[in-house]
């Protein structure tokens, strides 16, 4: 009998070819020895979309990047768009700090004979591919030091006129066997790309963390229900900042000072009381004293920059490891802040992404033209708005969540077919919905607790999606079942809990469902729009269609 090589194995597990990389445990892979040897990886290579965001012949992107413990090592990315790997990527280097508070001192140590310190520190590779065609699969080719690492290959994306299919979900990567059987059947269903609706990494959004529950999840070396499956070595992934991709649960010892925020811990000591002059700050912000590794979003993911040009709320970063915050400044880049807003196309569906998180007022003016402009200036059939926190939802987590409500008449306006959220998890689907606020105030609140935002609601209850398959208003979907544990398991079974005397009782959520994780599948032929909810086992508990005339 043939016996299956590793090379053939990986072969039928995804879209890499080969893979010289073994995994040692604690998130570490080895390359074979070689003469010169190769650091160990933390992170094996993986695709992103790159910065392009409309589709253009010729000029779109793809990355690939990988991460390594600290070594200095000689990497090369070849690729092509036949069988010749005929051109070479520029690769681009960035240092992240390790987490742990405690190390932060030693990474400031000077380093005998100048230059850096690597011993605390990780190293962030990254290769755009540009100036690609659409619709096209490339095959890349790994190098470093000589030897072949991984070979592999992805498809750039599709141009007006054909067919798409996309995978969303969110609040994922805790760790969890629930997060790789949702991998899994995103991976079975063949998306051409992964759209991901926040809460991308449990708990902080930690380069570490990435590193530990998501990558070995959706880059997983083989397709299993419990192990996850080879997504992201050939599947471009998007996603959208949210609460804990900036910040985890609990308390920091924090003050304010003028209009800023200081971090007073000392980070060497957990037992030190809190000084007397410490707040409980309610808010989202990025401590670099207590995670030296945060905001792995601004590193790890490789999205378009096409937000607005003078970032209007940029994430806030406290902390005073000056050394720390400017090493991730310079990984990160550009994509620092203007990753948290952009837009791109698919196909025949346009993308507007958008962060929600507590620090944004989403009644800010520049903030809103931008939207406005990104909206009107899209020609494609179908438009998706994406973010976090969702305007329209019944669960009993964050109901009160409410400040990107005052976007709905600008979503209207502009024919939004789908808004996607995440942040509850369950999956939740409104009717067609129209909105008109009454009072906005609570929206400029930024970091409250109540951010309710109350209005009238015009619900198109003859939308069904099966017989009645135009909706008048925007369909607000929450697919945030992702991984993490489910909020409200059985709620489901009770639409009279699904509604809210705040809200007048309007009864606006026609499916609720919170007893298994799920995803979304997505397929857009034409005018022809449809989504299955898919849960972990593979039930389909929601079919809809949307079409156009
Ligand atoms: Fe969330």
């Amino acid at each position: 009998m043939d016996q299956i090589t590793r090379r053939k194995f990986l072969k039928i597990a995804g879209g890499i070819t080969f893979l010289s990389l073994t995994p040692i445990g604690k998130g570490l892979f080895a390359a074979p020895e070689a003469t010169t040897p190769l650091p160990l990886f933390t992170v094996i290579p993986y695709i992103q979309p790159g910065s392009a965001s409309k589709l253009v012949d010729g000029q779109d992107t793809l990355v690939v990047a990988w991460q390594t413990e600290s070594l200095p090592a000689q990497f090369e990315v070849r690729y092509g768009s036949g069988k010749l790997l005929d051109k070479t990527a520029k690769i681009v280097i960035g240092r992240r700090a390790i987490g742990g508070a405690g190390k932060a001192k030693a990474a400031a140590a000077p380093v005998e004979g100048g230059g850096s310190d690597y011993s605390n520190k990780r190293i962030n590779y990254s290769a755009p591919l540009s100036s690609l065609k659409l619709n096209t699969k490339y095959r890349y080719q790994v190098v470093g030091n000589g030897q072949v690492i991984a070979e592999g290959y992805a498809t750039t994306r599709k141009p007006r006129g054909t067919a798409i299919r996309f995978a969303a979900f969110g609040d994922n990567s805790n760790g969890d066997i629930s997060d790789r059987m949702i991998a899994y059947h995103a991976y079975q269903s063949h998306p051409d790309f992964v759209m991901n609706t926040g809460d991308n990494v449990y708990e902080s959004g930690l380069d570490n963390e990435y590193a530990r529950n998501f990558f070995p999840v959706y880059n997983a070396d083989i397709a299993a229900l419990h192990d996850g499956a080879p997504l992201l070595r050939s599947v471009p992934f998007y996603t959208v900042l949210a609460n804990h991709d900036v910040a985890g649960k609990g308390h920091s010892c924090l003050r304010k000072k003028g209009a800023s925020i200081v971090s007073d811990i000392d980070p060497d000591d957990e037992l030190q009381p809190c000084p007397v002059n410490c707040v409980f700050v309610n808010e989202a912000y990025a401590d670099f004293q207590k995670n030296r590794d945060s905001l792995g979003y601004y590193t790890a993911m490789h999205l378009p920059r096409n937000g607005p040009k003078k970032s209007t709320f940029p994430t806030p970063i406290v902390g005073n490891v000056p050394d720390v915050i400017a090493e991730f400044m310079d990984c990160a880049g550009d994509r620092f802040p203007t990753q948290a807003n952009y837009s791109f196309d698919y196909g025949d569906a346009h993308f507007l992404c958008l962060d929600s998180n507590e620090y944004v007022d989403p009644t800010d003016n520049t903030l809103q033209s931008w939207i406005e402009d990104d909206l009107s200036s899209t020609n494609a059939l179908w438009k998706f708005v994406v973010f976090h926190h969702p305007p329209f939802n019944v669960g009993q987590e964050h109901y009160d969540a409410q400040h990107m409500r005052v976007l709905s008449p600008i979503l209207e306006k502009h024919k939004v077919d789908i808004a996607l959220h995440g942040h509850e998890h369950t999956y939740q689907r409104t009717y067609p919905i129209k909105f008109v606020p009454s009072d906005i105030s609570n929206a400029s609140a930024t970091n409250s607790k109540n951010r309710r935002i109350p209005g009238t609601f015009t619900v198109d209850k003859d939308f069904d999606g099966v017989t009645n398959t135009r909706p008048d208003g925007v369909l607000y979907v929450v697919t945030g079942a992702g991984g993490k544990e489910l909020y409200d398991p059985g709620f489901y079974k009770e639409p009279k809990n699904w509604l809210h005397e705040e809200d007048n009782n309007v009864a606006y959520v026609s499916k609720f469902y919170s007893e298994q994780h799920s995803l979304t599948i997505f397929d857009i032929d034409g005018k022809i729009l449809s989504w299955k909810q898919i849960t972990e086992t593979g039930m389909v508990v929601d079919h809809v269609t949307v079409t156009k005339a």
